[in-house]
C-alpha cells in the first residue's frame, strides 16, 4: 500500500542532508570536502554525495549499500559511482582517503563477527593514513526509549499524502534493539511497516573492535560540536584512523 520506492522518497523528505541546518551534518560536511576520494559506507539514498558533488566536490565518490531500492535513487546523480554491497564484502584496496558511514548506518552492524569484519574491509579501502569517520548511539542515553507510538508524527509525502509515522520497539536483548516503523493514513489506516534491529555498542567494545581491526582512534566526540563523551552524551562519534 505503500511501495519501497515511496518509502525511500520519504526518507528523504523526512532526513535531508543540509550542513546548513543540521550539525551533524556539517562535521560530514568539512571532512568530505577535503578529501579527493570518498568511500560512503551505508550510502542509503545518496542525498550526501549528492550534495558534495553539487557542492563542487571533483575527487571520487563512491556511495555502497545493499538496498536496491535506496541505489536506485542514489542513482538519479549518475557522477558518482553507486555499488551494491555490505561492508563486509566490499573488496576495495587503499584506494580512499576518507571513508564514513553517516546516518547511524554502523548500527546496522548487528553481530561482532560483522563489525570485524567490516572494520577490517574498511580499513582495507583506506590509504595508508585514511581516515574512517563514523556515528553509533550511546546505549547510556536509551534513545529507544523514546521509539513509541506516543512519539509518532504527521508529515506529507512529496506526493501531497498525509501520513502519520511511529516507531515501537519489540525487544532489547545482547545490545540491540529491535523495533518497527509504521506508517498509516491519518485515520490510522496502516499502509506498511518495516522491521529494523540497530546494535547499540558500549565505547570500551567499540573500541577494541576498532584496535583489533588495527585502526588507531584519532578523536572521540559525545557530539556534533565536537565536545568530549560525558555521561550525558548521546552520541559516539569516532574519526579512526589506518596508520600510516
Ligand atoms: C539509516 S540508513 C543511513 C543512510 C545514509 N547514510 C544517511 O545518512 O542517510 C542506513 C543504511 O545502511 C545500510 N546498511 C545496512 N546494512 C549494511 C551493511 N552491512 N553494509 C553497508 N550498509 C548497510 C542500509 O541499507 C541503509 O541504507
Amino acid at each position: 500500500m505503500y511501495s519501497d520506492a515511496d518509502a525511500a522518497a520519504l526518507y528523504d523528505l523526512l532526513n535531508p542532508w543540509d550542513p546548513g541546518q543540521w550539525p551533524g551534518d556539517a562535521f560530514y560536511a568539512e571532512l568530505i570536502t577535503p578529501a579527493d576520494a570518498v568511500l560512503d559506507v551505508g550510502c542509503g539514498t545518496g542525498a550526501m554525495l549528492h550534495w558534495a558533488r553539487e557542492h563542487g566536490h571533483t575527487g571520487r565518490l563512491v556511495g555502497l549499500d545493499p538496498d536496491g531500492v535506496a541505489l536506485a535513487r542514489a542513482r538519479r546523480r549518475a557522477d558518482v559511482e553507486w555499488v551494491d554491497g555490505t561492508a563486509a564484502t566490499m573488496g576495495w584496496q587503499s584506494e580512499f582517503e576518507l571513508a564514513v558511514m553517516t546516518g547511524h548506518a554502523f548500527q546496522f552492524l548487528l553481530a561482532d563477527d560483522d563489525i570485524r569484519a567490516s572494520l577490517r574491509a574498511v580499513r582495507a579501502a583506506l590509504r595508508a593514513g585514511g581516515r574512517f569517520a563514523f556515528e553509533s548511539r550511546h546505549p547510556q542515553a536509551r534513545a529507544w526509549e523514546a521509539w513509541n507510538p506516543s512519539n509518532g508524527s504527521e508529515v506529507t509525502d512529496a506526493a501531497g499524502r498525509a501520513l502519520r509515522v511511529w516507531h515501537e520497539v519489540q525487544g532489547v536483548a545482547d545490545g540491540v534493539v529491535t523495533f518497527t516503523g509504521t506508517l498509516a493514513d491519518p485515520d490510522g489506516t496502516v499502509l506498511r511497516v518495516d522491521r529494523e534491529r540497530l546494535r547499540f555498542l558500549e565505547e570500551a567494545a567499540l573500541d577494541a573492535l576498532l584496535a583489533e581491526a588495527g585502526f588507531e582512534v584519532e578523536a572521540r566526540y559525545g557530539d556534533w560540536t565536537r565536545g568530549p563523551v560525558t555521561p550525558d552524551s548521546r552520541e559516539i562519534v569516532t574519526i579512526a584512523r589506518r596508520p600510516s
